[in-house]
C-alpha cells in the first residue's frame, strides 16, 4: 500500500455512507501524479530545447555526443549533456548507451522542431516556463484578490506571436480569410482593415503585403508589442500599416464611427478588461456592410462541456495564470480564456452584431473563428 493509501485507509470516515477507499484506484491516481510530475519537467526542458535550439541542432545531425552536440549548436556541454539525460529518460531523445550518442528520431522532431511549424508544440511548452514566472504573484491574488499586469510577463508578447505564428499565419490565406466570403477580393480592391490587440501584429504585416491597396491599422495596449511591429513594418518596407499603442477599455464610446471595411481579433478579445465595450466598438467602427472575424478559445462556457477537452487542463490554466488575471489586473471582468462559444454568442449580440456563425478549422484544435456582421 502507498504511504497515501495508508494515510486514508487509517483515517476512519465520519461520513456513515462515504465510498470504501479504493486501493487500486488511489494507486492508479498516485501513478497518474508521478507522470504528471515528470510531464511538467519535460515541458520545461522542451521550452529550453526550443529555445537554445537544440531540438533543430539535433535533427540536422546524424547520432551526436553530447560534446559534439554542444560544439554544433554553440552552447555549453555541461549543461547540454543534463539536458540530454532529462530528454532520454523522458524516450524523447535516444540515447545509444555502447557509442554514447544521442539522436532525435524524425517522429519526434515532426512535431518538436522549427522545420515542424505549423504543428511545432515545443512552442507552446514556452507557456509553462513563462507562466511559472508568476507563481508568487498568482498565490497571492489567491489569498488577496486582483491581478497580475502583464508587464510581469517579460516574454509574454514573443511567445503570443510564435503560437499565433502558427495557428494564425500560415492558414491566414489559404483557411482564415476565405471564411469571411469575399473579403479577398474587397482587400484586392482597396478597404480600410483594423486588427484590435493585434500584440507584434505579423497577421497585419502578411495581409499588408499582400494587399497593397488597402491599409491596416493595428492597436493594442502594449508599446512594447506595438514598437516591436512598428519597426518590424518599417524593415519590411510596408508603408499601408501603422500600429497604435491604445487601450481599448472604452472603444465602445472613443471608436470612430464606420471606419473600418473589415476588423479582425486573433484571440484578443476575453482578456480584455472590458471585452463588451471593445466588442460595441468594433461594431461602431465597423461599416454596415462590413465583417468582424474573430479568432477566439474553442470550448464551452460551461465546466462540464469541457471535461474532455483535449487541451482544457491547459486552458483553464493559461487563463487562471494570464488571460483571467491580466483583465483584472485591469479592474476588467475576468472572463477567462474559457469564456465560451455561448457567452462570446451573448456578447456579440449584445454588442450589435445579429448574425454570427461559428467555424472550426483543422490545423488550430486551440481555437474558434466567428464571423460576424450587423
Ligand atoms: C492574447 S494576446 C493576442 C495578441 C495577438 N492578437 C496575437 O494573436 O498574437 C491579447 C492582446 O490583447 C492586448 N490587450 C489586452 N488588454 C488590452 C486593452 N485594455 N486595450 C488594448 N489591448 C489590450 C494585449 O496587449 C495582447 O497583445
Amino acid at each position: 500500500m502507498s504511504a497515501l493509501a495508508q494515510v486514508a485507509a487509517s483515517q476512519p470516515s465520519e461520513d456513515a455512507g462515504a465510498l470504501p477507499f479504493d486501493e487500486t484506484k488511489a494507486a492508479g491516481f498516485e501513478e497518474r501524479m508521478v507522470d504528471t510530475l515528470n510531464g511538467a519537467a519535460l515541458a520545461l526542458m522542451i521550452s529550453i530545447g526550443h529555445r537554445t535550439g537544440l531540438f533543430d541542432a539535433l535533427d540536422r545531425v546524424p547520432p551526436v555526443t553530447s560534446a559534439e552536440l554542444a560544439a554544433h549548436a554553440g552552447l555549453n556541454e555541461r549543461y547540454v549533456r543534463e539536458w540530454l539525460g532529462a530528454l532520454s529518460a523522458a524516450r524523447v531523445v535516444k540515447f545509444d548507451a555502447a557509442s554514447r550518442r544521442y539522436s532525435l528520431p524524425a517522429e519526434h522532431a515532426a512535431c518538436l522542431t522549427r522545420r515542424a511549424t505549423p504543428g511545432n508544440l515545443a512552442v507552446f511548452a514556452q507557456y509553462v516556463p513563462v507562466l511559472g514566472g508568476v507563481e508568487d504573484d498568482i498565490v497571492h491574488c489567491f489569498e488577496h484578490g486582483g491581478g497580475v499586469p502583464y508587464d510581469r510577463y517579460p516574454r509574454f508578447h514573443e511567445v503570443m506571436a510564435e503560437d499565433s505564428g502558427q495557428t494564425v499565419l500560415p492558414a491566414l490565406f489559404d483557411h482564415i480569410l476565405p471564411l469571411a466570403g469575399g473579403i479577398e477580393a474587397r482587400l484586392e480592391a482597396g478597404i480600410r482593415v483594423l486588427d484590435v490587440g493585434c500584440g507584434r501584429g505579423r497577421a497585419l504585416m502578411m495581409m499588408a503585403e499582400r494587399y497593397p491597396n488597402s491599409t491596416f491599422v493595428g492597436y493594442d495596449l502594449s508599446g512594447d508589442a506595438v514598437n516591436w511591429a512598428n519597426a518590424e513594418a518599417r524593415r519590411q518596407g510596408l508603408s499601408n500599416l501603422h500600429f497604435e499603442a491604445r487601450d481599448l477599455s472604452n472603444f465602445d464610446r472613443d471608436a470612430e464611427p464606420a471606419s473600418f471595411e473589415f476588423v479582425t481579433t486573433f484571440d484578443a478579445i476575453h482578456d480584455q478588461a472590458d471585452p463588451l465595450a471593445v466588442l460595441k466598438g468594433i461594431r461602431r467602427t465597423l461599416t454596415d456592410d462590413g465583417v468582424y472575424l474573430a479568432q477566439d478559445i474553442n470550448g464551452s462556457s460551461h465546466v462540464h462541456h469541457n471535461l474532455d477537452h483535449p487541451i482544457g487542463t491547459l486552458l483553464y490554466t493559461i487563463s487562471c495564470l494570464h488571460c483571467m488575471t491580466v483583465s483584472l489586473a485591469q479592474d476588467g471582468a475576468g472572463l477567462g480564456a474559457m469564456w465560451g462559444r455561448e457567452k462570446a454568442r451573448e456578447l456579440f449580440a449584445e454588442a450589435g452584431f445579429a448574425n454570427t456563425e461559428v467555424n472550426e478549422l483543422a490545423h488550430d484544435i486551440q481555437n474558434c473563428y466567428y464571423l460576424c456582421r450587423p
